[in-house]
């Protein structure tokens, strides 16, 4: 691997081998996400305890300080929003590699719909992004968007998306976690895995199972937003879900620092 990939690529997955990636991009499909309407004032609290940001370049400009030394993952894809709901999976670049490297951003992210029925076309977004972004040592990581169909979120579509990422090129695969045979997901995929954690669910303890036993079976950790930021103690739930990547903490050592930092203990 050349110098410039391995630089960005370690900038974003820690020395321990884990990343716990902070996404706020959801506003590109789905314009002001609740909570997410004014994105600076979102993420100022909980950007110290992750390791990088993912967004896209308006966010980026508009709302985040140019002095900020996360490191930036540059959702590049879009072109869709939720008033067609059915069109989803019909996504274009949007933004160019030279813009990218304008941003100083150590990653590009952009969506795949495998199955749905723009799959062919968001593949070939896919690989003709890597090609570009092999050149200048910036890596890819393909977000495996699941769209409108949602039950498809079992291990065995997981694992035919996220190897067909890993395949076109992809340095890291973003995917989901399911509770079976989530280990058919990371085996089947060469590259590392970090999993999304979808709508914001209601108990704490149910998100740090789902990254305590991804991690378990090979996940390297997370880009996981909604359940963070859509939380009423979002620096809680990033301390203690920080806990659980980085420093192995169970399921219920992480409720433990979750309820301390918000009692203000912690
Ligand atoms: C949205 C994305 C998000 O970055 C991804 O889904 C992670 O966020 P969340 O944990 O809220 O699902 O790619 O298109």
């Amino acid at each position: 691997m050349e110098w410039g990939m391995k630089n960005r690529l370690s900038k974003l997955i820690q020395s321990d081998g884990k990343a716990m990636f902070l996404p706020i991009d959801h506003g590109y499909f789905q314009g002001p996400t609740s909570k997410l309407e004014a994105p600076g004032k979102t993420i100022g609290p909980i950007l110290p305890y992750a390791d990088a940001i993912m967004l896209t370049r308006g966010i980026l400009r508009a709302c985040v300080d140019p002095a900020e030394t996360k490191p930036i993952i540059l959702r590049v894809s879009g072109g869709t929003s939720m008033a067609r709901r059915e069109e989803l999976d019909h996504e274009g670049i949007t933004t160019s590699v030279r813009e990218a490297i304008r941003l100083n951003a150590s990653a590009v992210s952009m969506s795949v719909f495998v199955g749905a029925p723009n799959e062919h076309q968001t593949l070939l977004n896919l690989s003709n992004l890597v090609n570009e972004c092999e050149d200048y040592g910036i890596p890819v990581m393909a977000v495996t968007a699941v769209g409108t169909e949602i039950g498809k979120k079992d291990a065995r579509y997981l694992a035919l998306a996220s190897r067909i990422a890993a395949e076109l090129g992809a340095r890291v695969v973003k995917t989901y976690y399911c509770e079976e045979n989530f280990e058919k997901v990371i085996d089947g995929c060469p590259v590392p895995v970090v999993i999304a954690g979808g709508l914001k669910v209601d108990s704490e303890i149910e998100v740090f199972n789902w990254i305590h036993d991804s991690l378990q079976k090979g996940a390297i950790g997370v880009n996981l937003g909604r359940n963070i930021w859509q939380h009423e103690h979002p620096v809680a739930m990033a301390k203690a879900i920080r806990a659980v990547i980085h420093e192995n903490a169970t399921p219920k050592e992480a409720l433990q620092v979750f309820q301390q930092v918000k009692s203000g203990k912690k």
